[in-house]
């Protein structure tokens, strides 16, 4: 299982602010990949802290561009934090938990830009 945490021109929103997040994401998702478990918690409770800070200002932003779907959107941000919290709630940091996490994140960075984050930059550009 390969987790390529490297960001891509895809990914692109069109958005300084929003992709240079997105960036820093994939460059924490980096790191947690080359970490120990026993130093996962600490980054991941780093990474969830700016998970926050990015949600806010992407919604921010689909507010001002007035994108349609911004209520879908908001709810799968409420998911991500959901099973988030769930992951990291008394994180033990063994080698399987620290691999789940990792999937996790890649998952959730790739997927979610490239689906569902791209769909307001397609809006704007229609
Ligand atoms: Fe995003
Ligand atoms: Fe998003």
């Amino acid at each position: 299982m390969t987790t390529d945490f490297e960001w891509k021109e895809e990914y692109s929103v069109d958005v300084p602010l929003l992709d240079n997040q997105h960036k820093y994401m994939f460059e924490q998702g980096k790191k947690i990949s080359h970490l120990q478990p026993e130093q996962t918690k600490k980054l991941v409770v780093d990474l969830y802290r700016y998970i926050m800070q990015h949600f806010t200002a992407e919604e921010a932003h689909m507010k001002e561009i007035e994108f349609p779907e911004l209520e879908e959107h908001r709810r799968l941000h409420e998911n991500i934090i959901d099973q988030l919290n769930q992951m990291t709630t008394g994180f033990e940091p063994s080698e399987r938990n620290t691999l789940k996490l990792k999937l996790f994140i890649f998952n959730w960075l790739q997927t979610h830009i490239l689906k569902h984050d791209k769909k307001y930059f397609e809006f704007v550009n229609r």
